[in-house]
């Protein structure tokens, strides 16, 4: 596996190190301190084209002052060795100033050049927690993308919000890389894979699966009710999650963000969810953990 480090290097590589005629190359971008959710968009990547590019980069720019940037975890040894295992081509890992030259201060006054915005659907759920984290993340890929130049990029359906929001962008600003959604992998005991999941202890993991098993309820009710040829009160479908987490909630350890029932494509909320709805369940729950003292923000969401 090759390890770049600059823009010119990539560049070179896909130009005239490899003979791309014919062949694809996909495209795997991530922040690192990789997990088996990572590893299944990689292998993904590597069954079905030529070449597999993986970026570890930790974008400032989707960082808000107050949030992790600096404590990010960072394990590139361990990640290396696992995208050498998947055969990954190239991992490209850029530095910041190689990214943003312009410098990217995290004040948002601060910060001057150009942005790519996705506005609507960005600015709904994560976007009202995170004013500014989708800009980052659009303008990041963006960045990735004209760097890497690929037919294909892999993303996953965890960051649900992410998907629906790339894939407008890659549509309206007429990219020439095709979006794949990759399903959500979990523990055993249903928590989505995360980075920030190494915050918690094993307690409070144990907890933080609850959160898929209130969502489940939810789909398990829409889909007898459905089935029957009915509508199910959104109203109904929150009662049920919000009732299995109850336990969880009454005490301090764990605080609901948002619960959101929404339509896939648009993110509007929807009131009544019938039979020919195509629907995103989705959550943010913040946990704090009093043995590690950490606050970590999960999220999680159900496609049906
Ligand atoms: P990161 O959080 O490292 O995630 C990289 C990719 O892995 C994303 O597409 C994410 O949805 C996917 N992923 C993470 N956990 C997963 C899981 N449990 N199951 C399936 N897929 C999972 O998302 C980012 O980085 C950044 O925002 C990025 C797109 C790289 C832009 O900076």
């Amino acid at each position: 596996m090759k390890i770049l480090h600059t823009i010119q290097e990539v560049v070179q590589w896909r130009t005239t190190t490899i003979d791309r005629r014919g062949k694809t190359i996909g495209f795997v971008p991530t922040m690192g301190c990789l997990h088996n959710g990572h590893a299944t968009l990689i292998k993904q990547s590597v069954d079905n084209n030529d070449f597999t590019v993986v970026s570890i980069f930790v974008n400032p720019s989707q960082f808000a002052p107050n949030e992790d940037l600096d404590q990010y975890p960072r394990t590139p040894e361990e990640d290396i060795k696992l995208l050498e295992s998947l055969n990954v081509d190239v991992l490209f890992a850029p530095s910041a100033n190689e990214m943003y030259p312009q410098g990217i201060p995290l004040d948002v006054e601060q910060q001057r050049g150009p942005f790519v915005s996705v506005l609507g659907v960005s600015e709904m759920l994560e976007g009202k927690t995170r004013p500014n984290f989708f800009r980052g993340v659009t303008t990041v890929v963006t960045k990735l993308f004209n760097i890497v130049m690929a037919d294909n990029a892999y993303f996953g359906q965890k960051d649900i919000q992410q998907f629906i929001v790339l894939n407008v962008m890659v549509k309206e600003l007429f990219v020439n890389t095709k979006l794949t959604m990759v399903p959500i992998v979990r523990n055993n005991a249903g928590l989505a894979l995360s980075s920030r999941n190494k915050y918690l202890s094993p307690e409070y993991v144990t907890m933080a699966s609850n959160i898929y098993k209130g969502l489940s309820l939810a789909q398990t009710t829409i889909a007898t009710t459905v089935a029957k040829g009915l509508s199910v009160e959104r109203d109904i479908l929150l009662q049920e999650i919000k009732t299995a987490w109850e336990p969880y909630t009454k005490t301090a350890d764990f605080k609901i963000d948002y619960i959101s029932i929404a339509d896939f494509y648009t993110l509007h909320e929807m009131d009544i969810v019938g039979p020919s709805d195509k629907i995103v369940i989705s959550c943010a729950v913040n946990v704090f953990d009093k043995i590690s003292n950490n606050t970590v923000r999960l999220i999680d969401n159900i496609v049906m």
